[in-house]
């Protein structure tokens, strides 16, 4: 069995090929099928002259299994650059009408047939890119020194905060789905020196976001003998190495999904460093106001283009022609409906956004429009530094030089993005760590081990947690990063 990767080295000769029909074309004594096979697309061509051939390819419906044989011909006009001359076709199953047609189906509808949604050109693209954006991380920290170590799921207290903790009856004991990984690699750390853990996390997060998912996966990078601004170094070296490597592999990827590579060749260190003071005054700015107010009205003139244009579409239509281009018109038509919700929406909100970052008052955690409102403003990722104590988790380093505040970041993408990475130096003063374990309300006697590590051979460590599926909305330039993880759990969702 030859994959459709491979035609380009093997015209002339005779293959088979297995896989899956994505579409069909018949004039008259010839039938194009495009056969999908997980590699690629290819045209395979059914003449009249090889009747069995023929008449099962006029038969055959969209999704059904075959295998093709024929003759490689390179033909620059197809997809892939080669097609196929059929001399035998067999089929393994006739699909029935298949729920995913041409036209375009609505979101819910096509997450509610993930499971058959995975197959389209898009969810495809971006389950490449998801496996690159893997093996760049591994690759990265595994070429550093750092070594894997996978950390318990199942867990018996909180890992960052109470309140979005998912309770499992473990043997008629109430235990959690594990937020993060972090607390137990520590004590990797401890033993390792330089490790990472990368698997799933949750978080019951009853918030219904672009941003959100009750289950993604974060890789945590920890390091023993490192203050902050050495584990924000990493930060900024893994990023450039994981756009680089989607960057080379995954070009075309991108351009299929409609992002422009040049948003990413951009990405490069040193990354703007901001501190959370410096960022609380930025968005109480005059001249951020100022800029967010011009921002809105360019908005609103792009947004009368697009319904100009929709009223030019519809009048096209009454007089198109039936065939492609009636269906070209519809499918621009689509486009401009979503692009057209979907400024309409950003638009609404963006008064009481601005009302919000300008009221903004010292102490309290970002919220998700004041990040989009900061990473908007750079065309790179955006460190955000020296947060205060009492907004962040219980485990971060208390700033010695002004105690109000940890030593943490959080770095967000551009464009408006908003968080991808969060990371921190680690309290070592076990003193310090049972204060904030009161003061957010979490059992001690849960972390008697935890504090453990700060009385057998205590050091200065800290790391970061990388959301996968967040760095990948970024990357691909989407708008809900639902679409990033082949099976996505959000709050009102769990099937298929
Ligand atoms: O900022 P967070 O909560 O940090 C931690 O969990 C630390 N313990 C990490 C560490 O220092 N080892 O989460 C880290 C990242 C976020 O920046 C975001 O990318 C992602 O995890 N994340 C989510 N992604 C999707 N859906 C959610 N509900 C997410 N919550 C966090
Ligand atoms: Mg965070």
């Amino acid at each position: 069995m030859t994959s459709i990767r491979e035609l380009k080295e093997k015209a002339g000769q005779t293959v088979r090929l297995c896989g899956w029909l994505q579409g069909k074309r018949s004039g008259g004594k010839v039938v194009f099928l495009v056969l999908r096979d997980g590699t690629g697309l290819c045209q395979c061509v059914v003449e009249a002259a090889i009747p069995e051939a023929f008449s099962r390819a006029l038969s055959l419906t969209q999704e059904s299994s075959l295998a093709v044989t024929g003759t490689v011909r390179l033909e620059a006009r197809a997809p892939g650059g080669a097609e196929i001359a059929v001399t035998g076709l067999e089929t393994f199953q006739t699909a029935e009408e298949y729920p995913i047609s041409r036209k375009t189906h609505g979101i819910d509808f096509l997450m509610s047939n993930r499971h058959l949604w995975l197959r389209s050109n898009r969810p495809t693209a971006i389950l490449r890119v998801r496996h690159t954006v893997i093996r760049a991380i591994r690759d990265f920290f595994d070429g550093q020194g750092f070594t894997l170590t996978d950390m318990p799921i199942l867990v018996p207290g909180a890992g960052e905060d109470k309140q979005s903790l998912f309770p499992v009856d473990y043997f008629g004991e109430k235990v959690f789905l594990s937020q993060t990984g972090q607390l137990y690699l520590e004590s990797a750390c401890m033993a390792l020196g330089k490790v990472y853990c990368f698997g799933p996390t949750f978080r019951a997060e009853k918030s219904k976001t672009r941003r959100h998912l009750t289950e993604f996966w974060m890789v945590e990078p920890e390091i023993a003998f490192a203050e902050v601004e050495e584990v924000m170094d990493l930060a900024e070296d893994l990023i450039c190495q994981v756009v680089a490597a989607v960057l080379r592999q995954n070009r075309d990827d991108l351009i299929l999904l409609g992002r422009d590579p040049a948003a990413l060749v951009r990405i490069q260190k040193p990354f703007p460093r901001l501190t959370y003071t410096e960022v609380v005054d930025l968005l109480r700015s005059e001249p951020l106001r100022q800029r967010l107010g011009v921002e809105m009205e360019q908005d609103t003139v792009r947004l009368s283009g697009l319904r100009a244009e929709m009223e030019t579409c519809e009048t096209a239509l009454k007089t198109a022609r039936p065939g492609w281009q009636e269906e070209k018109l519809e499918a621009r038509q689509r486009e401009l409906r979503e692009e057209i919700q979907d400024l309409e929406q950003d638009i609404s909100v963006r008064p009481e956004h601005i009302r919000l970052a300008q009221s903004f008052v010292w102490g309290k955690d970002l919220g998700g429009s004041d990040e989009t409102i900061i990473s908007r403003q750079f065309d790179r990722p955006v460190f955000v530094t020296g947060y205060p104590r009492e907004a962040k988790a219980f485990y971060m380093k208390v700033d010695p030089a002004d105690p109000r505040l940890v030593r943490n970041f959080d770095l967000l993408a551009p464009e408006g993005y908003g968080e991808i990475i969060g990371g921190s130096q680690r309290e070592e003063d076990p003193g310090v760590i049972a204060e904030s374990l009161k003061a957010k309300e979490l059992r001690p006697e849960d972390y008697a081990w935890y504090l453990d590590l700060r009385r057998y051979g205590s050091v200065p460590h800290g790391g970061f947690g990388l959301g996968v599926e967040r760095a990948m909305t970024w990357i691909c330039g989407l708008k809900h990063v639902r679409e990033t993880i082949p099976f996505p759990r959000t709050l009102g969702r769990i099937y298929p």
